[in-house]
């Protein structure tokens, strides 16, 4: 096990993906915030449960969300903190919400290095139903410095690229076999070793997949300091 080295700081400098995997309550939604957390510029989170707990600075994204980068509010003109945090929580009961979960996903893109946050991503990435800013965002972000980080509960739900794509796969618990099966394929990886590898994770451990390196490690659970208490989803 790595007990020690990078819990994936973002290089704020360059594109990075990551796509966070594991069933419901194994810390997927703690470990992606702490990585969001990391990061320097505006960002913004989808938190289709609004479980995420967010510091003092988060701002509402409206319902519709905007065709483009809100303004600053005239109250806080003098006391501008040095990044933005947008947070939108989509409805699910509206008829439009995969189009607007869409256009927050085009607000990201149209905003150079933006850090997207993507909770539940087979919503906003579902297999083979992806809508057009999400496909930008998924094939051209680099190009952006857009950074995403994308979790998800069920890989098999998901476009394959959101796996594929990302230079870390964090993987927590995963006891679906095809689950576990899509993810090996999506990162080249033996299914046997891999079914062992996750296997072997304690609660709220996880494997860490390094595209750059083709590398899987894995790591103990993130220190008592970093949680927040989301709730588990
Ligand atoms: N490393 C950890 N140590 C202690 N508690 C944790 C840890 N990781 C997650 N938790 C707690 O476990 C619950 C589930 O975590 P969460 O990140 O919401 O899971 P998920 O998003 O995978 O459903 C939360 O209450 C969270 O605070
Ligand atoms: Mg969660």
């Amino acid at each position: 096990m790595a007990a020690e080295g990078p819990r994936g700081e973002l290089d704020a400098h360059r594109s990075t993906h990551i796509a966070v995997l594991g069933k419901k309550g194994t810390g997927k939604t703690e470990l992606a915030f702490h990585v969001f957390e990391t990061y320097p510029f505006d960002r913004i989170a989808v938190d289709p449960n609004a479980d995420i707990v967010f510091g003092p600075d988060v701002e509402e994204l409206p319902e519709p969300p905007p065709a483009r980068w809100p303004e600053w509010p005239a109250e806080a003109l003098g006391r501008k903190p040095r990044r933005r945090t947008f947070r939108y929580v989509p409805d699910f009961g509206d008829p439009a919400y995969r189009e607007d979960l869409d256009r927050v996903i085009g607000l990201a893109y149209g905003h150079p290095r933006t850090l997207l946050f993507v909770d539940e991503a087979h919503e906003a990435f579902p297999a083979g139903r992806v809508l057009p800013h999400a496909r930008r965002a998924l094939r051209q972000s680099r190009h952006r410095q857009l950074s995403m980080i994308l979790a998800t509960p069920r890989p098999l739900t998901v476009d394959p690229l959101v796996i594929s794509q990302a230079d870390w796969v964090y993987i927590f618990r995963l006891p679906n076999p095809n689950d576990r099966k899509r993810v090996a394929e999506c990162i080249g990886w033996d299914p046997k070793a891999f079914d062992e590898a996750v296997f072997a994770l304690g609660r709220f451990e996880y494997l860490r997949y390094d595209a750059g390196e083709e590398d899987l490690a894995h790591f103990p659970p993130l220190p008592a300091h970093v949680i927040r208490h989301h709730a588990a989803h």
